[in-house]
């Protein structure tokens, strides 16, 4: 069973390859040439919710970075250093952060239950409930305050990418990058977008303001 699941893939990748070239010969030549993506997204590791899929990108249309709940830590080097290259030398337009219902990640954090390494990951997600401690708290029924969790955060970490030294270069720079959140529903397959957009650092709380003169 795991064997033959193994060996469909590398059938499934023979066919795509041969798909893809009936369409156009030059497909794989073509992007070989190089990557110049308008996007970057920061999604959430879950198996259901594939980035280029559900928004219909082709290859080449999105720079991807995956961790558990969509997180921006910033002292992580993996995602500094995906925002990075994605701002500074792909110079993408658009950086979505897209979340989901029911995420594991995120009902972890409501929980107490220890689960090994990822307390520590998760961690960083108790800290947003914290810092929305009140409205959390009010809301009574467990499943929409679970759904309104998974909103907060994601409003959370468009905060925390509007804060780091590389966004906040590029807007100094008067380069053009807007910043926004989602949520996909799983049951559903449709994104709500929580229209969360940031294009510069004028709302940006002072204490993280960065002077670049
Ligand atoms: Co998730």
């Amino acid at each position: 069973m795991e064997k033959a699941f193994y060996n469909q893939l590398i059938e499934n990748n023979k066919e795509w390859v041969a798909s893809k070239l009936e369409m156009d010969p030059q497909y794989f030549e073509k992007l070989a040439k190089g990557q110049q993506p308008p996007l970057l997204w920061i999604g959430c590791a879950d198996s259901r919710v594939p980035a280029n899929e559900i928004i219909g990108a082709q290859p080449g249309e999105v720079f991807v970075h995956r961790n558990i709940a969509n997180m921006v830590v910033h002292s992580d080097m993996n995602m500094l250093s995906v925002l990075d290259y994605a701002v500074n030398v792909l110079k993408v337009r658009h950086i979505i952060v897209c979340s989901h219902y029911s995420c594991g990640g995120i009902q972890a954090a409501m929980t107490n239950q220890h689960i090994g390494l990822i307390d520590n990951w998760i961690r960083h997600i108790k800290d947003v409930y914290r810092h929305n401690k009140n409205e959390l708290d009010s809301i009574g029924d467990q499943q929409e305050r679970f759904d309104r969790f998974v909103e907060l955060n994601v409003v959370e970490q468009v905060y925390d990418l509007t804060k780091t030294s590389i966004v906040q270069a590029a807007w100094d720079k008067g380069q053009n990058l807007t910043i926004h959140g989602w949520v996909y529903g799983i049951d559903s397959g449709l994104i709500k977008d929580l229209d969360v957009n940031f294009s510069s650092d004028d709302e940006l709380g002072d204490v993280y303001r960065l002077s670049f003169e």
